[in-house]
């Protein structure tokens, strides 16, 4: 099957950015607690369940996948871009970081117990959005969870440069009540939101969704 243009648009502009990009972001979770206290408890949630896999998609340089292993989850990371992949196996050699899309992951039915996205679903165009959601609930078991980070807005950014790069790079912010009813058609329940007010550097509010598989 053909890859549609956004991915190919997205690999190719994370390509050219990541090492000014992990250099720009590097500690950047650390300065957000709201933040921080959501992916934490998805940790928790997780570890309490009984563990089991858990993947993080769009893990970019790795802060987000490397600060679920260290709280004891068996957790790896998988992204779109080759040099992210890169950066992030030599940021993190105690963690695993592959190569490949969350549109499609090479990864059997119920074959994990978490999945993150974390500012990751905003580069999905907006017409993918719901056979992703429905990729995501085939790789998770029943009683899985599900945690997305994401911009809240309606208009997409859209970036035709970025560090210096040429690069074609649209983010996708998102509604919280949109990606909850998509959520529910996709077979999801949700647990908890937060919206948080956008911070120093932020354009926007921020959201963070939690949603678990039905049984
Ligand atoms: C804004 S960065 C976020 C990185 C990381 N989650 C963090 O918060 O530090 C978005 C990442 O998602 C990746 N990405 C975009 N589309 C993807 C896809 N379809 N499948 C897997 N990764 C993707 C990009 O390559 C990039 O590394």
């Amino acid at each position: 099957m053909t890859e549609p243009h956004f991915l190919i648009a997205t690999r190719t502009s994370y390509d050219a950015v990541a090492t000014a990009y992990a250099e720009r972001f590097a500690g950047v979770h650390d300065t957000q607690p709201l933040a921080l206290a959501m992916l934490d408890a998805f940790a928790t949630l997780v570890r309490t369940a009984g563990g089991g896999p858990v993947v993080e998609v769009g893990s970019g340089p790795g802060e987000v996948t490397a600060r679920l292993h260290a709280q004891g989850l068996d957790v790896h990371g998988i992204d779109l871009s080759s040099a992210m992949v890169a950066l992030a196996r030599r940021d993190h050699p105690q963690v695993r970081f592959e190569e490949g899309s969350m549109t499609a992951l090479d990864l059997g039915d119920e074959a994990l117990v978490g999945l993150v996205a974390w500012y990751s679903l905003i580069h999905i165009a907006p017409e993918a959005v719901p056979a992703t959601l429905a990729e995501f609930h085939r790789v998770l078991a029943p009683g899985g969870l599900l945690l997305l980070a994401f911009q809240v807005g309606d208009e997409p950014l859209s970036f035709t440069e970025a560090f210096g790069h040429a690069v074609s790079l649209d983010f996708h912010r998102l509604r919280p009540e949109r990606i909850e009813r998509l959520l529910r058609d996709a077979g999801f329940t949700v647990q908890a939101r937060m919206e948080r007010e956008a911070g120093d550097g932020e354009s926007t509010p921020q959201a963070y969704v939690l949603a678990r598989k039905e049984r």
